[in-house]
This record gives C-alpha cells, sequence and structure tokens, in this order.
C-alpha cells in the first residue's frame, strides 16, 4: 500500500479527491493537513474532519496548517466556485471529532520521517504547508517517496487570472520554493486537469449513491458544477483535485516533459504563473534564462487521456 498524506483546502473537488483516496485499497490515508485556499484555514479543518467522520475514518488525524501565504494575507477564497461553506452550501453539521494540536507542517515533517521513502505527499491547494515544512526539516527531500502537486498551468492560460492558477496564485512564494526543493515532485496543472471533465450524466449516477460520505458529495458537486457550466463552457466539472491521485494508480495515462520551473512572484498581472524553462543546461547559461539556473527539473503533466482517468474515478 501507498501511504499517503493529504495538504487540502476543501473544497468540493478536494473532498472528491479525498473520497476517492479513503476508497481505494492501494492507498492508506495517514494523515490530512489543512491550508487557507478556497476557504478559510478553520473552515478547511472543519471539512476535512467533517469527510472522515462521514467516511467511518475518524481514525486518520487533521492537521491545521497555514491561515495565510507565506508573504501578505488571505485573499477570501472562492465562495463563488466552492459555496460560503466550500462544500456547495451544504451546511452540513461539524463533525465531533477535534484536529490534533500539532500545526500541519509538524505533522507532515514527522509522518514523512517516521516512514522513510514510503510516504506520497499529495498537495491539493496553495502550498504554504509544504514550504514551512521543508524550512522546518530540508532533509524531507530524501525522505519523501513522492510529491504530487495539483496546481500551475505550464503551458496554457489560469483560471484565477488570465495568468495564474488558483492554488499557485494564492501562494506564489511558496510555489517557487517547492517547486524549487529538489525533491522527486509532478506537476498536474491546468494543461491537464482541464481536460480531466466529468460530465454531467456521470454526475448525475454518481448522485445515487448511498452511504453517508458518497450523499454528501452528491449533495455538494450541483453547485461546483453550475459554476464549470456557467464559467467554463463544459458539460459537468473538472475534477483536478482528483488528477494526481489518478496518476497514482494510472501513471500510464499521463504523458510528461521535464523542466526547471520559476513561478511569478510580482505584484503586477503576471502574478502566479508557472514558467518552465529549456532544460538544456547550455541554454541555461544564457543571462535572462539566469533565473532558473540551478533548479531542479519538475516533471510536469502535459498530457492526460482525461475520459480514461474520469472512468478510473
Ligand atoms: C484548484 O483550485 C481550487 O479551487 C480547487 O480545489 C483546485 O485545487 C484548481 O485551480
Ligand atoms: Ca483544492
Amino acid at each position: 500500500k501507498r501511504l499517503l498524506l493529504i495538504d487540502t483546502d476543501p473544497g468540493v473537488d478536494d473532498a472528491m479527491a479525498i473520497q476517492f483516496a479513503l476508497g481505494l485499497p492501494q492507498f492508506d490515508v495517514q494523515a490530512l493537513t489543512t491550508v487557507f485556499g478556497n476557504v478559510a484555514v478553520e473552515l478547511a479543518t472543519t471539512n476535512a474532519l467533517r469527510l472522515l467522520h462521514l467516511a467511518g475514518r475518524a481514525d486518520i488525524p487533521v492537521a491545521q496548517g497555514a491561515a495565510h501565504p507565506l508573504a501578505g494575507a488571505f485573499n477570501g477564497g472562492a465562495a463563488f466556485v466552492h459555496g460560503d461553506d466550500g462544500q456547495g452550501n451544504t451546511d452540513y453539521p461539524p463533525a465531533p471529532t477535534q484536529a490534533v494540536a500539532q500545526p500541519a507542517a509538524e505533522l507532515l515533517a514527522e509522518v514523512i520521517s517516521r516512514h522513510p521513502g514510503q510516504v506520497t505527499l499529495v498537495a491539493l491547494g496553495p502550498l504554504t504547508n509544504l514550504a514551512h515544512a521543508l524550512r522546518l526539516r530540508p532533509g524531507l527531500v530524501h525522505e519523501v517517496a513522492e510529491v504530487v502537486v495539483m496546481g500551475g498551468n505550464a503551458f496554457c492560460a489560469g483560471n484565477a487570472t488570465p495568468a495564474a492558477e488558483a492554488n499557485v496564485l494564492s501562494d506564489p512564494d511558496a510555489a517557487d520554493v517547492v517547486l524549487g526543493a529538489d525533491w522527486p515532485l509532478t506537476l498536474f496543472g491546468l494543461d491537464v486537469t482541464q481536460q480531466v471533465n466529468m460530465p454531467g450524466a456521470v454526475l448525475d449516477e454518481l448522485a445515487r449513491l448511498t452511504g453517508p460520505l458518497s450523499a454528501y458529495v452528491g449533495q455538494m458537486v450541483p453547485f461546483y458544477r453550475r459554476f464549470c457550466e456557467r464559467m467554463r463552457q463544459i458539460d459537468g466539472i473538472f475534477v483536478h483535485d482528483a488528477t494526481p491521485l489518478a496518476y497514482l494508480i494510472a501513471p500510464e495515462l499521463f504523458r510528461f516533459v521535464h523542466h526547471p520551473v520559476r513561478v511569478d512572484t510580482s505584484p503586477g498581472i503576471g502574478r502566479g504563473k508557472t514558467w518552465p524553462a529549456p532544460s538544456d543546461p547550455a541554454q541555461l547559461q544564457r543571462p535572462a534564462l539566469r533565473p532558473w539556473l540551478g533548479r531542479p527539473n519538475v516533471k510536469i503533466a502535459v498530457g492526460v487521456q482525461g475520459s480514461a482517468v474520469v472512468s478510473r474515478l
């Protein structure tokens, strides 16, 4: 079994990803850590605890993480995408359980170090907790088995702004740290997640599933679906956050390139854009490419068999 740590800001598609991870025999979810993003971090924690409670997995610890980016303030979230509660305005009562006292970055570092080479870190929100964990314990880069990130837009436009994807835009400084760390990281940006389109007919089928967690997720999806259908002009939804998990069970459905990546951390209109540079070391000597020099190659997903992924979810 693959040990997973899921860092998340639930979020409707985060909830779907967590449901998927909990349901698969290939995965053993060790903990959820929460971060500001779609909602304030306190609400992200409430939502994570509720998802585990409804799944009958209250044994899995939840640790609360960053309330704001490395620099600056929380931007207020994405209620127009995920609802005021982050869960499609379902307004379910909170779970009777509580988060552990340990901050997210400490728990991440501790769990990874406890099982060297065995833990896959799955990042589904802004990368702030990962940046804090790297500061706390730089040796994590050698201890983690793999890091899979939903975030960025290497070769396509953004979704939060024309330049940037929402998770990266929420903390570009943290993203630049995390993508610059020399660890085995794979980036699942909009390049692929916008090809993982779960059509309305599949959602209608999923809505008929019973069981406390399925019923809850089924009730939260319509809000997010309305957003996707109106604002993105698609039938159904993009399943952004489940995409890196699908990769973990079916890597053959994806195609990758390898490039050093920088994140635009300027306050201008390009803020949050992920920029891949040529990976050829000779080219990186050019003065114009200095900002990328010495950065590790990031494995970037650029192709996906979207409908095959959807059929595995
Ligand atoms: C990402 O932003 C959030 O709104 C989603 O949960 C996903 O993680 C997509 O850009
Ligand atoms: Ca998310």
